[in-house]
């Protein structure tokens, strides 16, 4: 059965006519037998900061996940700048390279995205799999610590920094790559007061220079502050467990 964008409760903030960098169609994901997303109709255009909010438990990581090529939905279709990706596609090294490239994902844990033995290891690794020459990849690794301000920390070990310490780090290593878009899962969580006044200019300069942002988050003031608009997963006003877009 098909329904309207508007049965479905949903308010698209673009024309159907502009080009969606990002188009989720009737996109549900299942683990193993328990759905986390159902039914998705969600198009985010290039340069759109759009904010993800939700219940604990309400797909919006997931989300992230299929958005970054990392899970792949049994049902409906994700494009990315109008290829499709999927467990197939993905396959293909040169494709799942260049998404990888075009999309960086900032873990909610950043425990989980570091494995270098230095900090500059970690930082170099993206731009040496996308085959850069050294002097370039020294000078991207020079040029990304300088901006966050993590030069003194280049030869230490990730695992050994404080949680803070470890999320410049880790937005260091996205940020290196100079991917299109920028995936965060709860960039707030764990940080000090000043910590969140910096990733917050942070964010809002990744939006000025263009880059399209999504960002999962329970933090209202993050989400008010930068969202062009929020989706709302799960039950939410009566729209049940299918996701909804509201202009900020
Ligand atoms: N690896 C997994 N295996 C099985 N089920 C999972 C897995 N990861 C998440 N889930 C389930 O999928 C659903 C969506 O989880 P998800 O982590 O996407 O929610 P979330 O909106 O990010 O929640 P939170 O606000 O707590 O971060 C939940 O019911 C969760 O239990
Ligand atoms: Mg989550």
């Amino acid at each position: 059965m098909s329904h309207t964008h508007e049965q479905q409760g949903l308010h698209q903030p673009h024309q159907p006519q502009e080009p969606a960098l990002i188009e989720l169609e009737d996109l549900c994901f299942a683990y193993e037998d328990s759905p986390a997303l159902r039914h998705v109709n969600l198009r985010i255009c290039a340069g759109d900061a759009v904010v993800l909010m939700g219940d604990n438990g309400s797909g919006k990581s997931t989300l992230l996940r299929v958005i970054c090529g990392l899970y792949f939905c049994q049902k409906g279709s994700y494009h990315f700048d109008g290829h499709e990706v999927s467990e197939a596609s993905m396959r293909k090294a040169a494709f799942a390279k260049g998404l990888h490239q075009r999309i960086g994902f900032i873990f909610q844990d950043s425990d989980a995205q570091l494995f270098c033995a230095s900090v500059e290891d970690e930082i170099a690794f993206g731009p040496r799999q996308m085959g850069l020459a050294e002097q370039e990849v020294d000078q991207r690794v020079a040029d990304t610590c300088r901006l966050l301000g993590i030069e003194h920390l280049r030869q230490r070990a990730p695992y050994a920094l404080s949680g803070g310490e470890k999320k410049r780090v880790a937005i260091a290593c996205i940020l290196s790559m100079n991917p299109d878009v920028f995936c965060f899962d709860e960039p707030l969580a764990g940080l000090d007061a000043k910590a969140r006044a910096w990733l917050l200019g942070f964010l809002k300069q990744l939006k000025t220079a263009g880059k399209t942002l999504i960002i999962a988050t329970h933090d209202q003031s993050l989400a008010d502050e930068v969202a062009d608009y929020f989706v709302y997963m799960g039950d939410f006003h009566g729209y049940e467990d299918r996701p909804h877009v509201h202009i900020n």
